[in-house]
């Protein structure tokens, strides 16, 4: 018996083995619009055998991306072009997911492979956004901080962003609170200085992600979960840690949020990471059994038994891969293999099965 391959039931959505694909920009996209590239790239992973598919961070706006080759979902093409990969996810019994996000201050950069160096509006970036006007980098232009009636246009490309999602066939949604975007700005003290109701207290802090999810969660099918990725930890004496988001996952569980997806870092670039295999384990262990919530792993988890490992010790109820599925898009198909548990193969693969 294995548990990376027994099915996670959340609401009555029902995930056939506890394998996501933890969501990766591909920086692949034209004015937001998903192409062959996120098809083939996206369906590739769903042949592969993962449970979930989840696309990368998408923007609720264009200045809500980090570069403009980000997806995007601020119009009804934007659902048009997403509708067919969602489609074919569904056809391999995967469940599609979509991650929605707003860059903030991290936004308005040139591609990874062009160095994300920042790109001032005349070279085609634009104006960025966030809590308060706290550059990340001397090379980055301040963001402007945003106004109220700023924060309730974000809210509202939020929740609109979140209905075209449904509109597109997505079955997950998760909220991007995480890697030093506008709402983990918002969540940490070190980018979020603001004196008026979204900043100082934890409470406050706290107020703008849960306001968006919660306005999420009333309308997204019932039946159907609301994950939320967060930052566990800043890496930062004196910014967000463990214990901050214990509490924030203990008003998200309130609201009816169904999944803490739990990675961290991505706020401040001089952080100093421990990274090594399964460094952010603990704080879905620790959020999953403080707070009573299903968690998700994420972060250097590529072996299978390392995988099978973080489950059977109940740390997480699901472990995301990223870059491991990038290597092998198959991943959940050979992981089955080694973990000598019988899975079906696609059809059209079945004279490969080992
Ligand atoms: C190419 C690439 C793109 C990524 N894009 C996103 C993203 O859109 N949203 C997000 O939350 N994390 C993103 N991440 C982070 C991954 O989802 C994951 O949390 C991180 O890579 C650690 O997992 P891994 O060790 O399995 O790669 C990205 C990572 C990679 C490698």
């Amino acid at each position: 018996m294995s548990k990376l391959f027994s099915p996670l039931q959340l609401r009555e959505t029902v995930f056939k083995n506890r394998i996501f694909v933890s969501p990766m920009c591909q920086y692949s996209a034209v004015d937001g619009l998903a192409n062959g590239w996120h098809f083939v790239n996206l369906g590739s992973r769903a042949i592969g055998g993962a449970a979930m598919v989840m696309a990368e961070a998408t923007g609720i706006s264009p200045e809500g991306r980090i570069t403009p080759h980000c997806l995007g979902i601020w119009s009804d093409d934007h659902v048009d072009a997403l509708q067919p990969i969602v489609e074919f996810i569904k056809q391999q019994q995967a469940i599609p997911g979509i991650q929605i996000a707003h860059a903030g201050r991290k936004g308005s950069c040139d591609v990874p492979w062009k160095g994300s160096v920042y790109l001032s509006p005349d070279e085609g970036g634009w104006q960025t956004l966030a809590p308060s006007a706290i550059p990340l980098t001397p090379n980055h232009a301040a963001p402007k901080a945003l106004a109220l009636a700023e924060i309730d246009t974000i809210i509202t490309q939020f929740v609109t962003a979140a209905h075209r999602a449904l509109e597109a066939g997505f079955e997950v949604i998760e909220l991007h609170c995480a890697h030093g975007y506008l709402l983990n700005e918002f969540l940490s003290p070190l980018t979020n200085k603001r004196k008026d109701r979204y900043g100082g207290s934890l409470e406050n802090r706290c107020r703008l992600p849960l306001t968006i999810a919660k306005a999420i969660r009333d309308f997204w099918p019932q039946d159907k979960p609301v994950f939320v990725r967060i930052s566990a930890t800043d890496w930062v004496e004196g910014g967000w840690d463990i214990t901050q988001s214990i509490q924030l996952a203990k008003w998200l569980k309130e609201i009816g949020v169904d999944f803490i997806d739990c990675s961290s870092g991505g706020l401040m670039l001089d952080a100093k990471i421990p990274a090594a295999p399964g460094y952010q384990t603990t704080f879905a262990s620790r959020i999953r059994t403080e707070v009573g919530i299903p968690t998700g792993a994420v972060g250097m988890i590529s072996a299978p038994a390392q995988a099978e490992h973080i489950l059977v010790t109940e740390q997480a109820d699901a472990v995301l891969l990223a870059r491991e599925l990038l290597r092998d898009p198959y991943w959940p198909l050979h992981a089955a293999g080694e973990l000598h548990v019988d899975i079906e193969w696609p059809l059209q693969y079945a004279r490969a099965k080992p």
